[in-house]
C-alpha cells in the first residue's frame, strides 16, 4: 500500500484520534446492538496502538443519520461503550460531547492509554458539511490521526477528511490496509480470471461498479432484481418484475459491449406478490403477467456455476434474489456454495446486502473476505478515489 500505516509513526505518549466505523445495526430504538462486527473489526488497530504506550486513544464515529432530535436519541453512542469494554477487556470512557470542555477535561486528563469514546460524530451538524471550523478544532485534540472507518471513507466529512487534513501524521489503521490490501489488488491487479457477481434491485445504484467491471473482470454475473431491467432490454415480458424503464437503453448498452462476458439471467423464480407465499413457479426468461421474479432459476444457477469454474478472484456485490425469503433465497445460498467450493481463489464480499446474505445464510468464514462498507465498497469498486483514504498520508 502507498500509504502510511500505524506500524510507520510513534503514538508513545502520544493522544491519538482514530476515527472507526461504529456505525452498527440496532434495535429497540437504539438501545441494542445486533451485530457487533464493526466493533470487532477495528480492534486490531486499537489494540496495537494501546501495545505502544500512547497517553489515550480517542475514538470518533457516526452512528446513523441525524436529522431530528429523536434521531439523537435513537443514534447515541453510548451504546457502543460497554460493548467495546468488554470486547477490549478494559475500561472505556464514554464522553456524552462532540466539543466543550467536557471532552476537553477527558482527553487532557487521560493517562496510560485511556480509551475515549467520543459521542456520535453526526451530533454536529458541521460534520457532514466537513465544516472547517469542526475539522480544526477536533484535530486540535490530539497528536497523531489514524483512519480506520473503511466504511466511512467515501465520506468527505470532518471527522474522516477534516481531522486528518488539519493534523499530521495522519495514517491508516489495521482495517482500512486490509481492506484496501483485498479489495485493492482484486480491481487493480487481480489473479485472473477475475469475476464480478452484481446483483441487488437496482441497476441505478451499481451503474458505476458495472461500468469500471466491464472493462476489468473477465466475466460478469448479473442477477438480483436488476437482471429484469436487463430481461426488457433484451426485449422480454418481465410481468410486474422490479423494473427501471429509464435505465433500459444503459441496459442495452451494457449487453452490447459486454457480450460473451456478460453472464445473464436464464429463468427465474416468481410469485404473484412479494411474499413467501402465494403461486410461486419457475419461468424462463419471460415472466408472466400478474407475477414478478423474485429469484434467479435453477437454470442460471447452472450457468453461474460454470462461469465460476476456475475462478480465482471473484467480487460479489448484491444478493441474486430476495434470500431473506425462504422460497426466494436458493440462488444466493447456490452463489454461496459455488464460492466456498472454489479453489484457491480469493472472494471478495461487498459490504451491505451481500454481507449480511453470506452471514445469514452462513458462508462468512468459507469466504477471503467480507467488507465492512457498504458504500465504500462499492465506490472502491467503481475505480473512485476515496477522500477518505486521500486524506491519509502517502509513503
Ligand atoms: C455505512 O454503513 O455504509 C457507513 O457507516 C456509512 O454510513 P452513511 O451511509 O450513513 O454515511
Amino acid at each position: 500500500m502507498d500509504k502510511k500505516t500505524i506500524r510507520d509513526i510513534d503514538v508513545a505518549g502520544k493522544t491519538v484520534l482514530v476515527r472507526v466505523d461504529f456505525n452498527v445495526p440496532m434495535k429497540d430504538e437504539g438501545k441494542v446492538i445486533t451485530d457487533d462486527n464493526r466493533i470487532v473489526a477495528a480492534l486490531p488497530t486499537i489494540n496495537y496502538l494501546l501495545e505502544h504506550n500512547p497517553k489515550a486513544v480517542v475514538l470518533f464515529s457516526h452512528l446513523g443519520k441525524i436529522k431530528t432530535e429523536e434521531d439523537k436519541a435513537k443514534n447515541n453512542m453510548a451504546v457502543v461503550a460497554p460493548r467495546l469494554a468488554e470486547l477490549l477487556g478494559r475500561d472505556v470512557k464514554f464522553v456524552d460531547a462532540t466539543r466543550g470542555p467536557k471532552l476537553e477535561e477527558a482527553v487532557k486528563n487521560a493517562e496510560n492509554g485511556q480509551v475515549i469514546l467520543v459521542q456520535n460524530t453526526r451530533y454536529e451538524p458541521g460534520e457532514t458539511k466537513n465544516d472547517p471550523e469542526l475539522g480544526k478544532y477536533w484535530a486540535s485534540l490530539g497528536d497523531v490521526f489514524v483512519e480506520d472507518a473503511f466504511g466511512s471513507v467515501h465520506r468527505a466529512h470532518a471527522s474522516t477528511v477534516g481531522i486528518p487534513t488539519n493534523l499530521k501524521p495522519a495514517v491508516a489503521g489495521f482495517l482500512l490496509e486490509k481492506e484496501i490490501a483485498y479489495i485493492g489488488k482484486a480491481v487493480s491487479n487481480p489473479d485472473r480470471p477475475l469475476v464480478a457477481i452484481l446483483g441487488g434491485s437496482k441497476v441505478s445504484s451499481k451503474i458505476g461498479v458495472i461500468e469500471n467491471l466491464l472493462g476489468i473482470a473477465d466475466k460478469i454475473i448479473i442477477g438480483g432484481g436488476m437482471m429484469f431491467t436487463f430481461a426488457a432490454a433484451k426485449g422480454h415480458k418481465i410481468g410486474s418484475s422490479l423494473v427501471e424503464e429509464d435505465k433500459i437503453e444503459l441496459a442495452k448498452k451494457y449487453i452490447e459491449k459486454g457480450g460473451d462476458k456478460l453472464v445473464l439471467p436464464v429463468d427465474s423464480v416468481v410469485n404473484t406478490a412479494f411474499a413467501n407465499e402465494g403461486d410461486i413457479k419457475v419461468v424462463g426468461e419471460d415472466v408472466p403477467d400478474g407475477y414478478m421474479g423474485l429469484d434467479i432459476g435453477p437454470k442460471s444457477v447452472e450457468n453461474i456455476k460454470k462461469a465460476l469454474e476456475g475462478a480465482k478472484t471473484v467480487i460479489w456485490n448484491g444478493p441474486m434474489g430476495v434470500f431473506e425469503m425462504s422460497n426466494f433465497a436458493n440462488g444466493t445460498i447456490e452463489v454461496c456454495k459455488a464460492l466456498a467450493a472454489l479453489d484457491g481463489a480469493n472472494t471478495i464480499i461487498g459490504g451491505g446486502d451481500s454481507a449480511a446474505a453470506v452471514k445469514q445464510l452462513g458462508f462468512a468464514d468459507q469466504v477471503s473476505h467480507i467488507s465492512t462498507g457498504g458504500g465504500a465498497s462499492l465506490e472502491y469498486m467503481e475505480g473512485k478515489v476515496l477522500p477518505g483514504i486521500a486524506a491519509v498520508d502517502d509513503k
